[in-house]
C-alpha cells in the first residue's frame, strides 16, 4: 500500500512505515497536483499545511480512488473537511500526544518570558544599551496559575506549574481524575484569582474579550498557546495599553502567516508588555519525532489490522445515541465460515452487532462481540450449538 506524507515526516517515522511493508512518498504536492494523484494513494498524511478539501477527497475517493485514510500529525483538525472524509467513508485520526510537552513547556516558558521581561532585556542589551532597574519581574513559585482548559496539554502545564511552587486552578466542562488542578466551577472564577491565566482549551471560541480581561487582576498575565480565535485581540491590545493587565504572552494568533517569512500584521507588536512567539508550541525536535511516529503508528494499524483508535471522525454512534453496549466471548475453531453462522445466530435471535474483534490463539481463536442486547444463557447456548464453538462467556 502506498502512503503521502504530503507535509513531510521525520526520517525514523518512514522507515518504520517502510517496515511495516507500505511504500512511502514524501514529495510536496500542491492542490492541483493532489487532485491527480490522491487516487493512487491508500493513505494521506499531513500536518497543517496542506488543506484536504472536499474536491480532493471527493477526487481521491471515486470508483478508482484508494484514499482509505487521512493522518493529521497533531491535535487540530480544521485543515481537513472531516465531513467529506466520513461521507466517503474515509476515516481521519490525528495523533495529539506527541506535542503535548513541548506545548506545556511552552507555556511554561512564556510565563518565565513575560514574569522576568527577558526578551526586552535581551533586545536593550542587543541594541548596545544596559538596562536593569527597569526589568524588574515577579517570581512563579507562590503564585496562582489559572489554567482554562485542563485537556492533555493543560495538566501537563499543571504538573510542571506545580512542580514551580505555584498553586493551580482551572476550569473545564471534563474533569479529570487523577490530576493537580484544583477545579472551579467557572471561568470568571479562574479569572478572579489567577496571577498566570493560560488557555488551553482550542476550538474555535472566543473567550477572552473585554469583560473577561475586566475581570483579571490588574497585576496578572495572560498566556496564549491555544488557538489564536481564543482571545480578542482588539480587547487585548486595550487592556495592555491601559495597564489593565500586566502582560500578555501570545503563540498563536487570529492571524497568523501561512508561509514562512511572510509578514506578520498584529497591533499586540507594538506594545512594550506583551512576548509574541511564532506558533512554535510543538516546534521541536522531539515532538516532531513523537507525533510523526505516533500518526505512522496508528495509521499503519488502520490499514493492517482495521483498528479505529484515535479516530476523529468516526465514533461509536450507538453510544452517543445512549444504547447501551455489551460484550459477549467466543472461543473457537479459527476456520472460515465462522464469522457467518456467529452472524445468522445473532440475526436469528433478533441481537444487532455492534462490532467484532478477532485474535489467533493456540489452534483456535477469541472472538469478542460488542452487541446491542444483554447477553443471555439462552444467547450463550445457542451459540455453543455452532460446530466449532468451544466456549461462550460473558
Ligand atoms: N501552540 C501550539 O503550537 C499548540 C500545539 C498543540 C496544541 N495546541 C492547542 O492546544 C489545544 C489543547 O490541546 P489538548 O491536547 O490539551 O486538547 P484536549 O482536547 O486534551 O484539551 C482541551 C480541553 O479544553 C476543554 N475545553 C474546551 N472548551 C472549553 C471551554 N469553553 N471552557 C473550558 N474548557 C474547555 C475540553 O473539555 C478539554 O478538556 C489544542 O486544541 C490546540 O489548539 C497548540
Amino acid at each position: 500500500m502506498r502512503i503521502l506524507a504530503n507535509d513531510g515526516l521525520v526520517e525514523e517515522a518512514v522507515e518504520y512505515l517502510r517496515r511495516e511493508g507500505f511504500s512511502v512518498d514524501t514529495e510536496k504536492r500542491d492542490h492541483d497536483d493532489l487532485l491527480g494523484d490522491l487516487p493512487d494513494f491508500d493513505a494521506l498524511l499531513v500536518r497543517s499545511a496542506t488543506k484536504v478539501t472536499r474536491d480532493l477527497i471527493e477526487a481521491a475517493t471515486t470508483r478508482k480512488g484508494k484514499l482509505k485514510i487521512i493522518g493529521r500529525g497533531g491535535v487540530g483538525t480544521d485543515n481537513i473537511d472531516l465531513k467529506a472524509a466520513k461521507e466517503r467513508g474515509v476515516v481521519v485520526k490525528f495523533a495529539p500526544h506527541g506535542n503535548i510537552n513541548a506545548t506545556a513547556e511552552h507555556v511554561i516558558g512564556l510565563m518565565f518570558a513575560i514574569a522576568r521581561k527577558v526578551p526586552f532585556a535581551h533586545h536593550t542589551l542587543k541594541s548596545g544599551v544596559w538596562h536593569k532597574a527597569r526589568f524588574k519581574g515577579v517570581e512563579l513559585q507562590g503564585r496562582t496559575l489559572g489554567l482554562i482548559g485542563c485537556g492533555r496539554i493543560g495538566q501537563a502545564v499543571a504538573v510542571k506549574a506545580k512542580n514551580l511552587g505555584m498553586k493551580v486552578v482551572g476550569f473545564d466542562m471534563q474533569k479529570w481524575m487523577d490530576t493537580d488542578v484544583d477545579y472551579l466551577d467557572s471561568i470568571d472564577h479562574v479569572l478572579d484569582v489567577a496571577d498566570f491565566v493560560s488557555i488551553n482549551t482550542g476550538g474555535k471560541s472566543c473567550l477572552i474579550r473585554g469583560p473577561e480581561l475586566e475581570r483579571m487582576k490588574s497585576s496578572a498575565f495572560l498566556i496564549n498557546a491555544s488557538r489564536g480565535v481564543n482571545v480578542e485581540e482588539d480587547a487585548l491590545y486595550d487592556a495592555l495599553k491601559n495597564g489593565r493587565i500586566a502582560g500578555a504572552a501570545m503563540d498563536v494568533y487570529e492571524n497568523e502567516p501561512k508561509r514562512e517569512g511572510e509578514p506578520f500584521t498584529s497591533k499586540l507588536a507594538e506594545l512594550d508588555n506583551v512576548v509574541l512567539s511564532a506558533h512554535l508550541g510543538a516546534s521541536t525536535a522531539n515532538a516532531s519525532r513523537k507525533t510523526g511516529m505516533e500518526i505512522s503508528k496508528v495509521v499503519c494499524k488502520y490499514l493492517k489490522y482495521g483498528d479505529f483508535c484515535q479516530s476523529v471522525n468516526v465514533g461509536p454512534t450507538v453510544v452517543d445515541e445512549g444504547i447501551d453496549l455489551y460484550t459477549i466471548f467466543i472461543t473457537h475453531v479459527d476456520r472460515p465460515g465462522m464469522f457467518g453462522k456467529f452472524g445468522t445466530a445473532f440475526g436469528e435471535m433478533g441481537v444487532n452487532i455492534q462490532e467484532n474483534n478477532s485474535r489467533r490463539l493456540d489452534g483456535y481463536a477469541q472472538t469478542i462481540y460488542t452487541i446491542q442486547e444483554k447477553p443471555t444463557q439462552e444467547m450463550q447456548d445457542q451459540l455453543l450449538t455452532i460446530e466449532g464453538v468451544h466456549r461462550v462467556v460473558y
